[in-house]
C-alpha cells in the first residue's frame, strides 16, 4: 500500500506549527494503511518528537472530509478531558498546519497530518493476557462513552458502509458467481459454509433498523495494536487510528475485538484446527468493555455482544473468500492461496464462537 520513495519531511515538517529543528526521522509502529514517521524537533535544547502520518489516500477517498472527523472528535475528546492527569497521552492531539487547517496537502495531492508523540507507550500487535484485553476493552469502552455526547453533525462516513454485513454478503455472493478467475471449484467446502450463513448477515441491521441498536459514533478498527499501554503500568492510555471513526453499532465494535484479540492462533494460520476463540479473553474483554460502556449502552445492545464477534468472523471471512475469488486486489498476499488461508481461518473462528454461544452468553449476563 505503500508507495516507498524517499519522502522530504523537512519540508513537510516546516508546513505544521511545529517548533524546533527536524533532527531525525524514521518510519514506525508496525500499521498497514498509512506511512507513519516519527520525527524529533529540537526545541531550544529539548528533543521533543511527533508523528508525521501521510493518509492512504487508496482506502480513504476523501481525507479532507477524513480529517474534518477526526478533528471533532479530537476536539471533543480534549474537552472531556481537560484537568485529568495525564491528559495529552489519553487522546491523540492535532499539530494544525502552518494555515491553521488540521492537515497539510504535498505536492502528489496526498494529505498528511501531525499528532504529539504520545511517549513510554507501546502498542502489541497480538493480546498476550487476559489483562491486555481487557485493558484494550476498556479503553474503547471510554472511547465510545466520550463520544456518546458528540455535539453537531452526523460525522462523514469514511468508508460508506464499512461493516454493512448485507452488502458485504452480496459483494461476495457477486464474486462467487461471476468467479472471474476460475478459482470456486476448489474452495466449494468453504463457499457452501458461508452461504449456508446468509441469514445471519441480516440480524443486527434489523434490530439496528428496529430501533434496538442505536447509531452511534464508533472506531470500527478495535485491534489491539491501535491502542497505546503505558509501559510502566499497563493501562491503556489512549486508541489511536481514528480513519474510520464513523457513525456506527456499538457491538461491531466490540465484535471486532472479539475477533481479533479471542482468536489463540494468527489471523492466516494455515491450520484452521489451532484457530479456537478464547473464552478466558472474551471474559476479559466483556469485563474491560462494560466497565466503561456499562454506562451509556442500552440492555438491548449489550444482548449482541456474544453474537457480535461470530458476525465479524464471518463478514472477515466472506472478505477474504472474495478477494481470494477476484484474483487478490484488495488484501496483499505473501503466499499463493493466502486469503483463503485466512478465509479458512475465520470460518474455524466463527463456528468456534458459534459452538461457544451459550457459555458467552452467560458471561456477557454475569457482568450486565
Ligand atoms: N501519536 C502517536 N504517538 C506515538 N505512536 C503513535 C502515535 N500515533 C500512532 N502511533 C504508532 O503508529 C502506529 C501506526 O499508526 P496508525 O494510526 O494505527 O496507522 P495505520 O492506520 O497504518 O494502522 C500505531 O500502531 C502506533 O504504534
Ligand atoms: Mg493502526
Amino acid at each position: 500500500m505503500h508507495d516507498a520513495r524517499p519522502r522530504d519531511l523537512r519540508a513537510l515538517g516546516a508546513s505544521f506549527q511545529v517548533h524546533g529543528t527536524l533532527v531525525e526521522a524514521a518510519p514506525h509502529g508496525s500499521g498497514h494503511i498509512n506511512e507513519t514517521y516519527a520525527a524529533t524537533y529540537d526545541q531550544a535544547g529539548t528533543p521533543v518528537r511527533y508523528i508525521h502520518q501521510r493518509i492512504n489516500g487508496h482506502v480513504f477517498k476523501d481525507p479532507a472530509r477524513l480529517m474534518e472527523n477526526v478533528s471533532r472528535v479530537l476536539g471533543h475528546a480534549a474537552t472531556r478531558l481537560a484537568g485529568r492527569p495525564d491528559a495529552s497521552r489519553r487522546t491523540l492531539t492535532l499539530v494544525p498546519a502552518r494555515d491553521g487547517r488540521p492537515y497539510v496537502v504535498d505536492a502528489d495531492a496526498a494529505v498528511w497530518r501531525t499528532y504529539l508523540f504520545i511517549e513510554r507507550t507501546r502498542t502489541f500487535d497480538i493480546v498476550e493476557t487476559p489483562a491486555q484485553a481487557e485493558a484494550a476493552a476498556r479503553a474503547f469502552g471510554q472511547f465510545q462513552s466520550v463520544l456518546a455526547d458528540l455535539p453537531g453533525e452526523r460525522l462523514h462516513d469514511t468508508i460508506p458502509d464499512f461493516h454493512h454485513t448485507r452488502k458485504r454478503f452480496d459483494a461476495f455472493a457477486a464474486a462467487v458467481q461471476a468467479d472471474s478467475c476460475n478459482r470456486a471449484h476448489a474452495c466449494a467446502d468453504l463457499i457452501a459454509v458461508a452461504l449456508a450463513h446468509e441469514a445471519d448477515t441480516d440480524r443486527l441491521l434489523a434490530a439496528s433498523a428496529a430501533g434496538d441498536v442505536p447509531e452511534r459514533v464508533t472506531h470500527n478498527d478495535t485491534k489491539i495494536n491501535n491502542v497505546m499501554m503505558d509501559v510502566a503500568t499497563g493501562e491503556a492510555l489512549c486508541v489511536v487510528d481514528l480513519d474510520t471513526t464513523m457513525p456506527g453499532l456499538a457491538p461491531i465494535d466490540f465484535g471486532d475485538m472479539v475477533r481479533t484479540a479471542t482468536n489463540a492462533a494468527a489471523e492466516d494460520e494455515p491450520d484452521p484446527a489451532r484457530v479456537v476463540s478464547r473464552p478466558e479473553m472474551f471474559e476479559a474483554l466483556v469485563r474491560g468493555y462494560l466497565s466503561a460502556a456499562g454506562a451509556f449502552l442500552r440492555p438491548t445492545e449489550v444482548a449482541w455482544l456474544a453474537f457480535a464477534g461470530q458476525l465479524l468472523a464471518f463478514e472477515q471471512a466472506l472478505r477474504f473468500l472474495g478477494d481470494h475469488l477476484q484474483g487478490d486486489v484488495y488484501y496483499r498476499i505473501h503466499r499463493p492461496g493466502h486469503n483463503l488461508e485466512r478465509a479458512r481461518a475465520q470460518l474455524a473462528l466463527m463456528t468456534s464462537i458459534e459452538r461457544q454461544r451459550d457459555a458467552y452468553e452467560a458471561i456477557v449476563r454475569s457482568y450486565s
